[in-house]
């Protein structure tokens, strides 16, 4: 028996599951935007053969949601498990779309192996061997990398304020600057990046965490560390507003200082949004439109990524569930892959990919 010819596209979106990358399809009505890309798991890539085709679709970038995290990354303290991450990358290079990493320090997720560190010494060995050989793994393929993720805490009562983690708490907060240096010195070219989250709405907190963030860059860059762009998360919370001076102010003085400013995380939390999808979709649209606005005020976005594509893959369903259970909608797509609201918006703050 001969075997059936597989189509072009089956190929391309079979390689996902296989792990193989392929070239890229020419899939019906594609509206890739320059810079626009989306987070995605693997589990749900491989699950789901038309979140791979709406990514080929909508974006020109990816980020692993949990695959380069310490948790799946670092089963114990002498392994490095990149199947996962490296099967995203494949999948990434094998349809023309750009990887970013995400993230190389993040207070939290840690494993378990990591409560056995119990000196500066060690804690510096083991932060300096994990950046060095992730960074060093992906060298010269990712396009920018989260170095350090959320470093300032919720109440930033000073802008002097800094998370606690295990790395602060045996080397204090220079270990910000040694993971930049770090990260730099295994991948050159690769853009590095702050990552942070609630500094884009209107109130005492947001206001506050911006400052302490703007401190944080200032240090960084006068320290000389190797810092090129600061990410705004934008999980934006549907019912408080935005604060579009403040945010357009914060972005442009960092554009100022030579820095690019990318949104890394873009979803709308719905938990306290009217139940009627129609209803939700526009105050969720109208959220994106009013950052978007105030981020580009100073100069257009090259680099936009939303926390998944579509309404059935979303981290809210588990971290933040509506009270009348109703299925969360904070993404650019639908449960079924149709563009929202959410999507034309992004459709207008970005260009047709060439
Ligand atoms: C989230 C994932 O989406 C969840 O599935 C996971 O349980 C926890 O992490 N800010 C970040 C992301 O920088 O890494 C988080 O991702 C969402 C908030």
């Amino acid at each position: 028996m001969t075997p059936m010819p597989i189509s072009r596209r089956q190929f391309v979106y079979a390689a996902v599951a296989t792990g193989f990358a392929a070239a890229a399809s020419a899939a019906p009505l594609v509206r890739r935007r320059k810079g626009y890309g989306a987070a995605v798991t693997l589990d749900d890539l491989q699950a789901e053969p038309r979140l791979a085709q709406a990514i080929n679709q909508y974006c020109t970038e990816i980020v692993p949601v949990y695959e380069l995290k310490w948790g799946p990354l670092r089963p114990s303290r002498d392994a490095f498990a990149f199947e996962r991450a490296d099967a995203l990358l494949a999948f990434a290079e094998g349809n023309r779309l750009k990887m970013r990493g995400h993230n190389l320090v993040w207070y939290y997720g840690l494993p378990d192996w990591t409560k056995d560190i119990h000196s500066a010494a060690e804690a510096e060995r083991e932060l300096v061997h994990h950046i060095e050989t992730v960074a060093s793994h992906y060298r010269g393929r990712l396009t920018s990398w989260d170095v350090v993720n959320e470093p300032i805490p919720d109440w930033a009562p000073t802008p002097e304020a800094r998370r606690d983690c295990l790395w602060s708490s045996f080397l204090g907060q220079r270990y910000i600057e040694l993971a930049f240096r770090t990260a730099h010195a295994a991948d050159p070219d690769v853009r590095l990046v702050v990552n942070e989250y609630d500094v884009e709405h209107v109130g005492p907190r947001f206001e506050k965490k911006r400052a302490a963030l703007r401190r944080l860059v200032f240090d960084l860059l006068d320290a000389g560390a190797p810092l090129h762009a600061v990410g705004l998360q934008c999980h934006l919370r549907g019912a408080t507003p935005i604060d579009r001076d403040g945010v357009s102010a914060f972005v442009a003085e960092m554009r100022g200082e030579g820095l690019d400013v990318y949104v890394t995380e873009l979803d709308v939390i719905d938990q306290d949004l009217p139940a009627a999808p129609a209803a939700r979709d526009a105050i969720v649209a109208a959220q994106v439109e009013a950052v978007l606005e105030a981020v580009t005020a100073p100069a257009p976005l090259d680099t936009l990524l939303t926390w998944g594509l579509s309404d059935r893959f979303t981290w809210m369903t588990q971290t933040l569930p509506r009270a009348d259970h109703i299925p969360n909608r904070p993404l650019p797509l639908d449960a079924d892959f149709q563009p929202k609201p959410f999507m034309a918006t992004i459709e207008r703050f970005t260009r047709a990919a060439a």
